[in-house]
Parts: structure tokens; C-alpha cells; sequence
């Protein structure tokens, strides 16, 4: 098998345990956005699962949503937090911090993240690191603050380069610069810096809305990181 086709059975396989472990009552449940997602939707729609409705993170994962015939509710008619937040990640590190905005959504992701008492990521193995910053760091940022936001990163950052993700805005309509060659020894210090910056409307790292449970699909099953067990090292489930 081709490494695409086995990532994307193995993708098939977390979406599938992610949806075992939704509640058996009614309820509501917060939706991220990328392919892991989109068929974590596709086996939420094909299960017994009694979803009320949905709070997405993108338009993509509303379409889809709607597409499946389930229904989408957005996060500002929320009367209370949600119980749970299901998403997947470009990096995972030990302490379940992320990497995310690699396909697009960010600033939406962390909102409907940080509106859910718990998040649950879903990865396959390919997303695991031993620290963050492999991976190009998103930032959602304002268009007229570029050149500034350039100039703090540089100076204080020399080794690092930034790209802006060509002909993409997010769904707030902000355009996102790709950081690559740092290396995050500290997520949540790196996570509030680049928050800091005048103009930065979201950093894709996830320190502070980092994941309760990552759920990982290996050639060898699901295997389950906790917030409490750094190195993932819980049976599989
Ligand atoms: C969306 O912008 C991202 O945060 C995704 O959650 C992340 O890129 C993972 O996407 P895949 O499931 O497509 O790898």
C-alpha cells in the first residue's frame, strides 16, 4: 500500500474511534476543520450518534456538515460551553500541545476550541513530534500589520522564514504567514509571544486549548495520549 492510501486508512480509523466515544445522549459537539475531520463528519452521519447540532470551526466543515444532513449551529448562539471539541492537527507533542491552521482555519479552531470543556484529537502517527516547529507555525494575521509582525519575528528569530500562504484568507478573511525553522521548547511561551505581536489574530500553536486526549492511529490500532501520561504511552483503546 501506498503511504497516501495507508494514511488515509488509518485516518478512516481514528474518525471511527473518535465517533465511539461520543455520547449515547443527545448532544452537542464542537467540529474542527481538515481531512481527518471530514471523515471523522462522514462516520458521525453514517452512525446511531444522537448529535443536536453541530458548532463548526469553518465553512469548509459547515458544508460538509450540512451535506451529511446534520445540523450546524454557530458558536455566538451557544448558551453554554460545549462538552466537547473534535479536531485533528498537523504536530502533536508529548505534552499534547499542537500545531494547527496548516489547512486553513485557525482563528475559528481555537474559538470553538475554547469554547469546549474538552478537545479530542485526531491524528494518525505521522502527526506525533518530539517538539513542535518541523511543521510551519500558522499565524492568522491582519493584512496591514505584515511588515511589522515580519520585522519582531526576524529580530527576534534571525533564523527564520516567513511565507505568506499564497491566494488564501481564512474565513475571518486575514491572510496567514507560514513560520518554518523554528524550534518551540516552549509552546506556551511561544504561543503567547506570537499573541502578542500587534496584529496577530491567532498563533497556530494550541498550548492553552491544547488537546485532553489524543487519539493516534498506528498500523497497530488507536493508541490514546492523555493529558497526563507525556508519553503516550496508555493501552491502546
Ligand atoms: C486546519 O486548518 C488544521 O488546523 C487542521 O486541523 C490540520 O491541518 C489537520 O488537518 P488534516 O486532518 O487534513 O491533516
Amino acid at each position: 500500500m501506498s503511504n497516501a492510501s495507508n494514511q488515509q486508512v488509518l485516518k478512516v480509523l481514528v474518525a471511527q474511534a473518535a465517533v465511539e466515544r461520543l455520547p449515547d445522549q443527545p448532544f452537542f459537539l464542537g467540529v474542527g476543520t481538515g481531512s481527518t475531520v471530514d471523515l471523522f463528519i462522514d462516520a458521525l452521519a453514517a452512525s446511531s450518534k444522537p448529535l443536536v447540532a453541530a458548532v463548526s470551526s469553518s465553512a469548509r466543515t459547515s458544508e460538509r456538515l450540512r451535506a451529511k444532513g446534520l445540523g450546524v449551529m454557530p458558536v455566538s448562539e451557544l448558551e453554554s460551553p460545549l462538552a466537547l471539541y473534535v479536531d485533528g492537527a498537523d504536530e502533536v507533542e508529548p505534552g499534547l500541545a499542537l500545531t494547527k491552521g496548516g489547512g486553513g482555519a485557525l482563528a475559528q479552531e481555537k474559538i470553538v476550541a475554547s469554547a469546549a470543556r474538552r478537545f479530542i484529537c485526531i491524528v494518525d502517527e505521522s502527526k506525533l513530534v518530539d517538539r513542535l516547529g518541523a511543521f510551519p507555525i500558522p499565524l492568522e494575521v491582519i493584512e496591514s500589520a505584515i511588515a511589522p509582525i515580519e520585522w519582531a519575528i526576524k529580530a527576534r528569530f534571525p533564523e527564520a522564514q516567513i511565507a505568506r500562504r499564497a491566494d488564501l484568507r481564512t474565513d475571518n478573511g486575514h491572510p496567514i504567514l507560514d513560520i518554518t525553522g523554528l524550534r518551540i521548547d516552549d509552546p506556551a511561551e511561544s504561543e503567547d509571544w506570537f499573541n502578542g505581536l500587534p496584529g496577530v489574530v491567532c498563533c497556530g500553536i494550541f498550548f492553552k486549548h491544547r488537546a485532553h486526549e489524543v487519539l493516534v492511529a498506528t498500523a497497530g490500532g488507536v493508541r490514546v495520549m492523555s493529558r497526563n501520561d507525556r508519553n503516550g504511552q496508555n493501552a491502546p483503546s
